[in-house]
């Protein structure tokens, strides 16, 4: 790989997890908009997918960027899952006439989903599913292996939670002190064992590269022990530093994180590591071992990417409920309110707790289409106005992805080629129009690094 390539290409970009990105949104839809536009694309056949935040942590780690609230009062959970009842039967007045939509999938992230014991995810599931769960419903669930409980095993087991995914972030126990997440790898190993043993039908690993004190030394004993154990789907994520907006950050001794080029080693030798050992690329920072369901979806090209990250696509309707959580159907997005004390008051009176969105427009529609295809597939194929837009605005830079090799053209297909996919960022950013139209920098939206 040639290093002068990341002096060149490390810039805030956005992480494209939804087009545009948020800090680009415009303005939410009225809630009759919001109603109409899932009313005219729902499809009882394909059924809604749902996203379910539980902002709650026992204890802060340093390097987190997710939304949570830290406390150790665990009755808290009580009034939230309350809030979030009201809230599936409050949004289910408008777009589906007051009748339960069949649910496709339902992914739990957080916070920390096992905040609530298992009897509460028994009474929430059962109420979010009362219109019916399809035939290939995919629960899915981000478990604290540090507070995880077997009774939380056995009802996600009972309740069809059957794809899990693990906060690893690293294994070296210095790396862990930095970032305040203590986790010794003989926790996760007998953790791993005893989902394998309960046959969980996936199993995910988040791990995070630019932590302090990360080496390559220690990233390469981290994968050593990750392949030990074998997951069947690894998260590897860029390690997003934003100090100013993440008060908690401060808590990280930038002195000690690695960057640019060091950091960039970091990700290229764990994907070597990983492909070496079967495991296959796919998307940005995902990757996948022959056989597991993300890297089926990527060969048959049924990968989505969204707010959870990469996943399989199902429906085009996803429901967010929960603090901060966004929706998003085919025509806008809409974001609840971040604040819990004010969302749950908000759900408990029976209101929608919605504040920002975006209603999408046909360039938005266009351009979304081609950062997902690029994201995920690898490859796009342009249509005449995207054409035209690459001979006018973006030859020369087009020209210069050619050039470093990241990027290749057959005839209407755009092509990322395999040394650039860590960029991909870079690329998408292209025809990103709300940020080519805006002025990035001190004043404008705080994007981490692509790097
Ligand atoms: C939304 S968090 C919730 C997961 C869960 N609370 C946990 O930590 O086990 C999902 C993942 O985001 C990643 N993450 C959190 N903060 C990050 C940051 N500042 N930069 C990059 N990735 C981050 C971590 O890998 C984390 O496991
Ligand atoms: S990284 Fe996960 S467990 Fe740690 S504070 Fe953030 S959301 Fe909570």
């Amino acid at each position: 790989m040639d290093l002068s390539l990341i002096a060149k290409y490390d810039r805030p970009i956005p992480r494209y997890t939804s087009y545009p990105p948020v800090p680009f949104w415009t303005g939410a839809p009225s809630a009759a908009a919001w109603s109409q536009g899932i009313t005219e694309h729902y499809d009882p056949k394909r059924g809604v997918d749902l996203y379910v935040h539980i902002p709650f942590c026992q204890e802060l780690c340093s390097y987190c960027g997710c939304h949570r609230v830290i406390t150790k009062n665990l009755s808290r959970q009580d009034s939230y899952v309350e809030a979030l009842i009201k809230e599936w039967s409050a949004k289910i007045q408008g777009p589906f006439n007051g009748q339960f939509p069949c649910v496709n999938s339902i992914h739990f992230g957080g916070g920390t989903p096992n905040f609530l014991s298992s009897d509460n995810f028994e009474k929430l599931i059962n109420h979010l599913t009362q219109g019916g769960k399809s035939p290939h419903f995919i629960g899915a669930v981000e478990i604290d292996p540090r507070t995880i409980k077997e009774e939380h095993l056995a009802i996600f087991k009972k309740l069809d939670l059957s794809r899990v995914s693990l906060g690893i972030q690293d294994f070296d126990a210095r790396v862990q002190s930095e970032i305040k997440r203590i986790q010794p790898f003989s926790l996760i190993e007998a953790l791993f064992k005893t989902l394998r043993a309960s046959n969980f039908e996936s199993i995910n690993f988040d791990l995070i590269y630019g932590l302090p004190a990360q080496t390559e030394a220690t990233i390469k004993d981290t994968f050593d022990k990750v392949l030990s154990l074998g997951p069947d789907h690894i998260a590897f994520y860029s390690y997003a530093h934003l100090p100013g907006k993440l008060k908690n950050q401060l808590l990280i001794k930038e002195q000690l994180l690695p960057r640019g080029v060091d950091k960039f080693r970091l990700f290229m030798l764990a994907r070597s590591i990983l492909n070496a050992s079967s495991y296959i690329d796919i998307g940005m920072d995902h990757f996948a071992r022959p056989g597991s369901p993300l890297s089926q979806a990527f060969s048959e090209r049924r990968l989505k990417r969204s707010f959870m990250g990469y996943t399989v696509q199902k429906s085009n309707i996803l429901i967010g409920l929960g603090a901060s959580s966004i929706s998003a159907s085919p025509v806008a997005y809409v974001q609840n309110e971040k604040d819990v004390k004010i969302y749950e008051a908000t759900c408990l009176q029976g209101n929608l707790p919605h504040t920002v969105g975006h209603v999408l427009s046909s360039q938005d529609k266009e351009a979304e289409a081609l950062i997902q295809d690029l994201m995920c597939h690898g490859d796009v194929i342009l249509s005449d106005s995207q054409k035209n837009d690459i001979q006018t605005l973006l030859k020369e830079d087009l020209q210069e992805f050619i050039k470093d090799g990241l990027l290749q053209f057959s005839g209407d297909q755009m092509i990322l080629t395999d040394k650039g996919r860590p960029f991909m960022r870079n690329i998408a950013a292209l025809f990103d129009h709300h940020l080519r139209e805006r002025q990035v920098g001190t004043t404008g939206p705080r994007f981490s690094q692509s790097i």
